[in-house]
């Protein structure tokens, strides 16, 4: 074995924990900290409430926040910790706020601009503030993960970095938080768990502990995702679901995301599809490529979880995609079968590498092709 393994997040799980943030603030000796949220959460009034609990520990709040979050969301959220000499965050919203807090909690205590070290100019140094992550979607898990995913519109990109720094120090994951999630952002973060465990499952650096994470999580996908989608009030599926997408997000943060997530990210870039939703478009065509020539890991995984074997398993995944009212052909996407060249180039990101079968362009454009 040759083997360099760290996940250094402390995870506290549990409906109700965030009830606990005074105590967790204070046991962790964290003050003069920064609320980073998403702008749903000043709406909604949870940001003042935590502000509330925290009794004075959080004491400013930053929400310049879009989905899919810009380098210059994270610019400004790194200036103003530098201004304020803000000590801490505490990171409340889904994959868009966590990554923010993430990227500003590191690139704060430089000079710099997060765009030198998202292009691959420079590299983040081995310093961070402290980082609470508050997960309010069950499906990126980034909050226990060494990846933030940003945009650089000017770059025309929206691509991950990844770096040690950016673990969170604690996850603080409160299944109550998804209750208002509405019925559209269940689907697609629930399909994005499901990328995750199916991907890393697949993935050329997958290992013993990841499958079993991944094997745990699609479990969970398949039976509590169309529970959570049909009754957003279910909290036995809620729960499962936030139980589900932090099994994939340590699954993700040893074995890495394959091709699926590879081509996320231009069709989110490019055609303003939802993360999750953009990771469920090609993921049963992806599985039916990968379950071709695997030899059988996908089958056993299938047939683990209840599945005759993995081409069932695509079945189901294209049929819950309908049922949940999801993107499933090229028209639903936008997309112009005279664009499907230029996608497939754009599709060949990192991730791409990690696929157990070797997908070049012609199959990309196959593939894209088969979605009529
Ligand atoms: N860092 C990682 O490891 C990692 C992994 C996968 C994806 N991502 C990235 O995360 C981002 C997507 O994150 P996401 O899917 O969690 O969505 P999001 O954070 O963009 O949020 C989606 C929408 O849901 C709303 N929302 C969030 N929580 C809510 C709640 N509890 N109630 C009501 N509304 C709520 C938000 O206001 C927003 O409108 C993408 O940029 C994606 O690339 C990161
Ligand atoms: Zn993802």
């Amino acid at each position: 074995m040759n083997l360099t393994y760290k996940q250094p997040v402390k995870i506290i799980f549990g409906s109700n924990k965030l009830n606990d943030l005074y105590s967790i603030l204070k046991e962790n000796e964290l003050q003069k900290g920064m609320l980073v949220c998403d702008p749903y959460f000043i709406r909604s009034g949870l940001a003042n409430k935590i502000m509330h609990y925290s009794k004075g520990l959080l004491t400013d709040v930053f929400f310049d926040i879009t989905s899919n979050p810009t380098v210059s969301s994270v610019d400004t959220c790194a200036e103003i910790i530098r201004h304020k000499s803000i000590k801490f965050l505490a990171a409340l919203g889904g994959g868009s706020a966590l990554d923010c807090a993430k990227a500003a909690a590191s690139v704060c205590l430089t000079k710099n601009s997060i765009v030198q070290y998202h292009s691959g100019d420079r590299k983040l140094t081995n310093e961070h503030i402290p980082l609470i992550a508050i997960p309010t979607t069950s499906g990126t898990g980034s909050e226990v993960s060494r990846k933030a995913v940003l945009t650089d519109p000017l770059r025309g990109i929206k691509a991950p970095i990844s770096c040690d720094n950016f673990y969170p120090t604690i996850a603080i994951i409160d299944p109550v938080l998804t209750l208002s999630l509405p019925q559209k952002v269940t689907a697609s973060t629930g399909f994005d768990a499901l990328a995750h465990a199916l991907e890393a499952y697949s993935s050329r650096y997958h290992r013993p502990e990841s499958d079993a994470y991944c094997i745990e999580a699609s479990r969970l996908i398949f039976e509590y995702l169309p529970k959570a989608y049909q009754n957003g009030s279910d909290m036995e599926a809620r729960e499962k679901m936030s139980e589900a997408s932090v099994l994939a997000g340590l699954a993700v943060d040893i074995a890495g995301t394959t091709a699926s997530h590879a081509c996320s990210y231009p069709l989110t870039y490019l055609y303003n599809i939802r993360h999750g939703e953009a990771c469920a478009f090609t993921l049963d065509s992806f599985i039916r490529i990968n379950a071709e020539v695997e030899e059988g890991r996908l089958h056993q995984l299938a047939i683990q979880i209840g599945f005759k074997d993995a081409y069932h398993m695509a079945d189901r995944i294209a049929q819950m995609k309908t049922e949940m009212g999801m993107k499933t052909t090229l028209k639903d996407a936008g997309i112009e079968f005279s664009e499907i060249e230029n996608l497939a180039i754009l599709s060949m990101q990192p991730d791409m590498i990690n696929n157990p079968v070797a997908i070049t362009i012609d199959k990309l454009i196959k593939m894209y092709h088969s979605l009529v």
